[in-house]
């Protein structure tokens, strides 16, 4: 018997050990493989020799909580209770599954947004709640009348992925106004918003739910340290929801984790006031800049980027097999890693788009890109 029988190796993990088995460059999982801040590295090397190796307490750092605030508030200039609103997790991963057990009840429904990061459904079910999976558009955008059609009085939570992996697309305030609507409309409604990229958009910038008051009741957003700081391996992020639903929360996280990581929570609480987390768009900007320009002579088709460290393309010049198919032999023919978004749908639907991660030093980039051109 398996709770999960359709749950196979994540494809990142899969992709990753090709890349390695075929000596390809890996632009499939998302990391970063450049150094991190020095200062960062400089602060563990000098946490690590205090006394911050004992148990964090349940919610996490009193003074990591109170940075998380201060970020919140001058980035959304969105006022917390720290004390009740802000849990620190391992990982934004666990923040969602710790926030799925808590609240999805057996025969809940919970809508969640095609191609989607992979690790929510198999957390529904889980629970035993039902995910319904629905189609984003062609443009990887918001279909508001298919979602709207799937709300009924069994939907308990809507889950969002904005800025979005796996299309780097990001919702505008139209989106975000319909959200707020649908939320309103439907009272036993709530939005788990998974903006782990938030700090990472280009020309438009990034509209966070927390900047919506009015369904502030309803809201649990998720975020990452990893992907804020390249440090993807410390497995940091928090979770922000009203106290109503975070007693409900800190209930599970009690008892899957009860605190995490004592000495990054130490860490990053120092660092936190020490950084601009605004720099990090036009950080990431330049490398997707490079990117795009190395393949501009490429037959890959480049999908529109706004946000996030992926980017998009088609490759129907080039073959007409699946997107799984082509990405294993674009790793092990010709030298590069990539991820296949079919694995994103429920279906498996392939529009024969794949992704590329573009979070790599500018060497990486212009040797895969050599690579990309030729085939
Ligand atoms: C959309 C999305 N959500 C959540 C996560 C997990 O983040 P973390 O590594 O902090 O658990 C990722 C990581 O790739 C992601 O892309």
């Amino acid at each position: 018997m398996s709770k999960l029988p359709h749950v196979g190796t994540t494809i990142f993990s899969v992709m990753s050990k090709l890349a390695a088995e075929s000596n390809a460059i890996n632009l499939s999982q998302g990391f970063p493989n450049f150094p991190v801040d020095p200062k960062l590295i400089e602060l563990y090397q000098r946490k690590v020799g205090e006394e911050v190796h004992q148990y964090a307490p349940m919610p996490g750092n009193p003074r990591l909580i109170t940075e998380i605030a201060e970020l919140i508030q001058s980035s959304y200039n969105r006022r917390l209770n720290p004390g009740e609103e802000i849990l620190v997790t391992a990982g934004a991963t666990q923040g969602i599954f710790t926030a799925i057990t808590a609240l999805i009840e057996k025969g809940d429904e919970v809508i969640i947004l095609d191609p989607s990061y992979d690790c929510y459904e198999p957390t529904i079910t889980l629970s035993g709640g039902i995910p319904i999976r629905i189609q984003l558009d062609e443009n990887f955008l918001p279909n508001w009348d298919a979602i709207e059609s799937a709300v009924s009085d069994k939907t308990r939570m809507i889950i969002t992925n904005n800025p979005h992996n796996p299309s780097g697309r990001i919702w505008d305030k139209s989106d975000m106004d319909t959200l707020e609507q649908l939320i309103l409309k439907n009272p036993n409604l709530l939005v788990l918003s998974d903006e782990v990229y938030e700090f990472i958009t280009f020309e438009q910038k990034h509209i966070s739910a927390h900047a919506y008051e009015s369904i502030h009741d309803k809201l649990i957003t998720v975020s990452s340290f990893g992907k804020t700081f390249h440090i993807t391996g410390w497995k940091m992020g928090y979770l922000v929801a009203p106290n109503s639903l975070m007693v409900e929360i800190k209930k599970v996280h009690q008892f899957n984790v009860f605190s995490v990581n004592s000495v990054a929570q130490a860490v990053l609480a120092d660092y936190l006031p020490t950084v601009d987390v605004q720099t990090l768009g036009k950080f990431y900007q330049d490398k997707r800049d490079l990117f795009r320009s190395l393949m501009a002579e490429s037959r890959f088709e480049l999908l529109p980027c706004d946000g996030t460290y992926f980017q998009t393309a088609r490759y129907s010049e080039i073959s007409q097999a699946s997107d799984v198919e082509f990405c294993k032999t674009l790793t092990t023919k010709y030298g590069v890693a990539a991820i296949p978004t079919s694995v994103f749908n429920g279906d498996g639907s392939d529009q024969h788009v794949i992704r590329f991660c573009f979070a790599k030093d500018a060497d990486t980039l212009q040797q895969a890109a050599k690579k990309l051109c030729a085939i």
